[in-house]
C-alpha cells in the first residue's frame, strides 16, 4: 500500500525561499539534498531531484502550472494582471493550451527560427563596438541586457528603439512570479501589463494595415483547421513571448559567460572552433546552470507515484537543476567538451523538439545524452527554446571568434535561484584576438 507523502519520514528540508540561495552555496545545498534522495520537503510542499521523477511531475495530466493559484493567494481578483493571468498560455491547459500552442508553433520551429540569426549577428557587432577598445565591460549592460529585448523587439515586428521599454515590461510582468515583489509592488506591475496592452494593440493595427515579416502578421494570418485567434488572444501571445523570452535568455547569456571566463580551457577549447564548439557549450552552460532551476507543479487530483500518495493541491517544485546532473557522468563537472567522440553528442541535442511541444524524456534514447530539463517537458515545453538557443549559440560563436583570453574582473553578483536566476552583474576583462 502506498504511503501518504505527509507519512514519509526523514525526508530533507529545503528552503527554496532563503535569499542567500545562489552561487556555490546554491550548488553545495542542491548536491547535499540530492546525496539524501530523490524528494525533500520545502515550506509550501515538496521538491523533486531526479530526471525521471522530475520528468513525471511535468508531463502528468494531473498537474497543472500553479500561476491561478498565485492570483488566488494575493487576492488578485481585477484588473490588467488578473487578465494576463487568465490568458498566460503557461496557466492554459487541455483543449484552450492545444489550440493556441498550434497556432503559435510554427513562428519558432528551428527553421522559422533561423531567419533571425542576420539580425542577432547585427546586434552582437554593434554591441561589440561599444566595449572592444576599453578590454573590459560588465556584461549584463553591456550584452546580456540589451540583446534579447533587441532580438524579441525584431521579432515582434516592433521599433528596436523601443527595445528599452519592452525590456523593463517584460521584467515587471515576469515579477508576478515572484511572490516578495508582487506583493509590494503589484500597481507597477498592473501598470506595465495594461501598458504594453496599449502599445500591442497599436503595434497589431499597424500590422493589419501593413503586414511584414514578423510575428504579429504571422499570428494575424494564422490559421488551424479554419481556426483563427482573436486580438485578445493574439496581443496575450505577443506578451507571453515578450515576458518568457528577454529575462531567460539575458541570464542565460550572463551565466554562460561567466562559467567560460572562469576556466581558461574551456574558453580556449571554444576558441580554437567558435563555429563548431558554440552549440555544445549553450547546451553544457543549459545543463549546468538552468536559469529555470525550479519550475512548479500543483495537483489537481491525487497522484501515486513511486509508491506514494500525493493528495490534490500539493504543490511539487521540480529542479531541473538536479534532474539536468543525473546520469551524467562527473555531472558536477562545466565541460563544453562533453560528448565530443560519441558522436558530437552534447550539442545534439540543440536543434531540440521544441516545436513538437513534447521536450525532454526520462532518458536519453541510443546513445544519446539524456535530455535537458531546462526549458521544461511535456506539453508547456518552452516556446522559445528554437530561439533562445540560436540567440545564445550566436553570442558564444561571435565572442569566442573576436577574445582571445577571458576573465572575471571582479565578483559577479548573483539574484536568488527563485523564479529566473540570473546575475545583477558580471565584470569581465578581455583581450581582443589578433585578427580583430
Ligand atoms: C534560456 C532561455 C529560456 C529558458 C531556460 C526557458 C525556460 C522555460 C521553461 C522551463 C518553461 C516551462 C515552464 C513550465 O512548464 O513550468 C518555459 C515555457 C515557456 N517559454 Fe521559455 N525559456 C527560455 C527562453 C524563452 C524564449 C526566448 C521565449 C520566447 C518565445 C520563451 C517563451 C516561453 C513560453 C511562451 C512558455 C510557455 C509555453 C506553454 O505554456 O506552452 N522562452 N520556458
Amino acid at each position: 500500500m502506498a504511503t501518504l507523502v505527509t507519512d514519509l519520514r526523514d525526508l530533507p528540508a529545503f528552503d527554496y525561499t532563503d535569499a542567500e540561495l545562489h552561487g556555490p552555496r546554491f550548488h553545495a545545498t542542491m548536491a547535499a539534498l540530492r546525496g539524501r534522495g530523490w524528494i525533500a520537503s520545502t515550506p509550501l510542499g515538496y521538491v523533486v531531484l531526479e530526471r525521471e521523477a522530475a520528468s513525471f511531475f511535468l508531463r502528468t495530466r494531473s498537474a497543472e502550472f500553479p500561476g491561478m493559484k498565485i492570483a488566488e493567494l494575493f487576492a488578485i481578483e481585477e484588473g490588467p494582471l488578473l487578465e494576463e493571468m487568465r490568458r498566460n498560455i503557461l496557466h492554459l491547459n487541455g483543449d484552450q493550451h492545444r489550440r493556441l500552442r498550434g497556432l503559435v508553433s510554427p513562428a519558432f520551429t528551428p527553421r522559422a527560427v533561423e531567419r533571425w540569426r542576420p539580425a542577432m549577428r547585427s546586434f552582437l557587432a554593434s554591441l561589440w563596438d561599444d566595449v572592444r577598445e576599453a578590454g573590459r565591460c560588465e556584461l549584463v549592460t553591456a550584452f546580456a541586457k540589451p540583446y534579447p529585448s533587441l532580438t524579441i523587439a525584431t521579432v515582434m515586428g516592433a521599433s528596436l528603439a523601443d527595445a528599452p521599454r519592452l525590456h523593463e515590461w517584460s521584467n515587471w510582468i515576469q515579477r508576478q512570479f515572484d511572490p516578495p515583489v508582487l506583493m509590494s509592488e503589484r500597481p507597477r506591475i498592473e501598470r506595465a501589463v495594461e501598458e504594453f496592452y496599449a502599445y500591442a494593440g497599436e503595434l497589431l493595427e499597424r500590422r493589419r494595415r501593413t503586414p511584414g515579416d514578423d510575428l504579429i502578421s504571422q499570428l494575424i494570418a494564422a490559421e488551424s483547421e479554419g481556426d483563427r485567434l482573436s486580438d485578445v488572444e493574439l496581443v496575450n501571445l505577443v506578451l507571453n513571448v515578450l515576458i518568457g523570452g528577454v529575462d531567460t535568455t539575458q541570464s542565460q547569456l550572463a551565466h554562460a559567460l561567466r562559467l567560460l571566463a572562469g576556466e581558461p580551457s574551456q574558453w580556449a577549447a571554444l576558441r580554437a572552433d567558435p563555429a563548431g564548439l558554440a552549440g555544445a557549450a549553450v547546451e553544457e552552460a543549459l545543463r549546468f546552470e538552468p536559469i529555470t532551476p525550479f519550475t512548479a507543479r500543483i495537483l489537481v487530483e491525487q497522484v501515486e507515484y513511486r509508491d506514494v500518495t500525493f493528495p490534490k493541491d500539493t504543490i511539487v517544485l521540480v529542479s531541473s537543476f538536479s534532474a539536468n546532473r543525473d546520469g551524467i557522468a562527473n555531472g558536477e563537472r562545466f565541460d563544453i567538451t562533453r560528448g565530443a567522440g560519441a558522436g558530437g553528442a552534447a550539442g545534439a541535442s540543440g536543434t531540440g523538439t521544441g516545436a513538437s511541444g513534447t521536450g525532454a524524456s526520462g532518458t536519453g534514447a541510443s546513445g544519446a545524452p539524456p535530455r535537458l530539463l531546462t526549458f521544461g517537458a511535456g506539453v508547456h515545453y518552452c516556446l522559445g527554446a528554437n530561439l533562445a538557443r540560436a540567440e545564445l549559440q550566436e553570442a558564444l560563436a561571435f565572442l569566442a571568434a573576436r577574445i582571445e583570453t577571458l576573465e572575471l574582473d571582479g565578483e559577479p553578483v548573483y539574484e536568488g535561484v527563485q523564479g529566473v536566476y540570473g546575475l545583477a552583474s558580471l565584470p569581465l576583462r578581455f583581450s581582443v584576438a589578433p585578427q580583430e
